[in-house]
Formats: structure tokens, C-alpha cells, sequence
């Protein structure tokens, strides 16, 4: 059994290592060694998919094609050129879900210290998404175009988007998945050498957390299972303790 010996993860039991993991938006520059990448996608690539179709590719970038990504991104942003996707997106967010979305942004602006009206800084911030969060390593999700209507696939890309931020965690590296690193795709396209025949899904920032980048101590909340629990068929046999498991014969 493996025991805690480091904040960022470091091995971490499981349940320990969900709980502590979140988002990390702020990193040290120091780059992320090839072996410790290829780990965690060995580790990753054990999600389960949709009949074990594996329909991921995963464009690990860093360095100059990264620096290419963020300058591309940001100019575009500036420019007002419209985000484009490759597939449909809903545009915004309603009721509790748009709540959730608004209590994020505020428990990450008050860790900033970033004021309501404080439109540079807002901004400011908006911008650093789409520079991957300055980075050093952004990993661009994709799959074959030939899949849509690819819900199922963007699902399985989803859980092997798990796998590789609590693997990264476990390593003491820090993940933030993100839309908006991609919202310009055209850009990553190039820039990442990205075919015609697959469409863009996702990516994720990783790199080493900086520690005194205080948005990275944000834990953001979850509601009650009673909110989106549905259990289905129990009774009261279900509240029965459980019984302690007999001691395995010698
Ligand atoms: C599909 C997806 C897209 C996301 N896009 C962004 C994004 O564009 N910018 C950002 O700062 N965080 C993004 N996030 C991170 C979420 O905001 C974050 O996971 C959520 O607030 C829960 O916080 P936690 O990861 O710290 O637990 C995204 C997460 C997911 C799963």
C-alpha cells in the first residue's frame, strides 16, 4: 500500500488522490520529462471505451509549436476572431448549471484577488486559457471525424481525460483540461500538425504547479448526491450493516 509523502500527489491512494486533485492554472516553467509523459498515458490508456474502440489520439505538445499555439490563439482572440469547434457546443449554460459555472469563477477571481470590475485583469485572465496557462506541456485530445455523431467516442475521450489528470497528480504534476486552448482550431491544427480527418475534442494543460499561483489552492465544490443521486429498487435490507468478512482459512 502506497502512503502520501507530497501535496501535489505524490503517491497518493486512490481516494486520497481524487480528493486532492483540482484544476491547476498556474505553472512552473520547468519542462516535463518524456519518461513521465509516457508513464502517464500507459497509465491513461487503461480508461474503458465504447467496445474498446480506443477512438483517441492525444498531440502532446510543448516548445516551440507550443509557443506558436499560445501567440496563434492570442492574436486571434484580439483580433475578434469568432472560436470555432469542431463540433456542436452548447453556447451557454442555465439554472443550476450556469450557477455552478458563475460559483467557480467566483471562488478562482476572489483567490486571485481579481475585483468584479476589474476588467484588465478579467481579461487578463480570460487570455491565460488561451495560452494554456503558460504550460509547458498542453496535450490536444482528438478523434477520427469519420465517428460523428461521436458522442459516444467524445465520452470514452472524456474518461481517458481522467485517467491523465490523476495520473499527472499522482506524479506531482498539475492538469487543467480546458475548452478554451482549442477554441481556436484552426490554429492548434497547424501548429500541432493536426489531419484533416480528425476534429479536436479537448486539451489539457499540465506542467508543475506553481505554489504561489493562488488560484491553484481552489477546491471547487460538489452538490449533494441527494441533488443527482437516484437509487432505484433499494428497501430497508439495504441498511442492514455490513458484515465483516470471514478470515480466509489457512
Ligand atoms: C470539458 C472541460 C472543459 C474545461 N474548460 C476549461 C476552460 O476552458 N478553462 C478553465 O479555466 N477551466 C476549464 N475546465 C476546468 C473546470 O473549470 C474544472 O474542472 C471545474 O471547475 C472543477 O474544478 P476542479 O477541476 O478543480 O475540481 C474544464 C473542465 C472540463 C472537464
Amino acid at each position: 500500500m502506497r502512503h502520501q509523502n507530497n501535496l501535489n500527489g505524490v503517491n497518493m491512494e486512490f481516494e486520497e488522490l481524487v480528493k486532492t486533485r483540482r484544476s491547476v492554472r498556474g505553472y512552473k516553467k520547468d519542462p516535463v520529462p518524456l519518461k513521465v509523459l509516457q508513464e502517464i498515458i500507459e497509465v491513461a490508456k487503461g480508461a474503458p471505451s465504447s467496445m474498446n474502440t480506443q477512438p483517441w489520439h492525444m498531440h502532446i505538445i510543448t516548445g516551440e509549436p507550443l509557443e506558436r499555439i499560445r501567440k496563434g490563439n492570442t492574436e486571434n482572440m484580439i483580433a475578434g476572431v469568432a472560436p470555432k469547434r469542431d463540433f456542436p457546443m452548447k453556447e451557454s449554460y442555465e439554472g443550476v448549471h450556469r450557477q455552478r459555472q458563475v460559483d467557480v469563477a467566483i471562488q478562482l477571481f476572489e483567490a486571485m484577488g481579481i475585483e468584479r470590475n476589474d476588467k484588465a485583469r478579467r481579461t487578463d485572465w480570460v487570455m491565460r486559457g488561451f495560452r494554456q496557462f503558460d504550460a509547458p506541456v498542453s496535450i490536444v485530445l482528438t478523434y477520427d471525424k469519420y465517428l460523428e455523431p461521436a458522442a459516444i467516442s467524445q465520452f470514452d475521450l472524456g474518461a481517458v481525460s481522467y485517467g491523465i489528470c490523476l495520473a499527472a497528480w499522482e506524479r506531482g504534476l498539475g492538469t487543467v483540461i480546458n475548452g478554451q486552448g482549442i477554441m481556436q482550431s484552426d490554429v492548434v491544427r497547424e501548429h500541432a500538425n493536426i489531419p484533416d480527418d480528425q476534429n479536436i475534442m479537448i486539451c489539457i494543460a499540465m506542467g508543475y504547479p506553481n505554489d504561489e499561483f493562488s488560484a491553484n489552492d481552489v477546491k471547487s465544490v460538489r452538490a449533494n448526491n441527494e441533488d443527482f443521486v437516484h437509487f432505484v429498487g433499494f428497501d430497508e435490507s439495504h441498511n442492514k450493516p455490513l458484515e465483516k468478512p470471514k478470515k480466509e482459512m489457512a
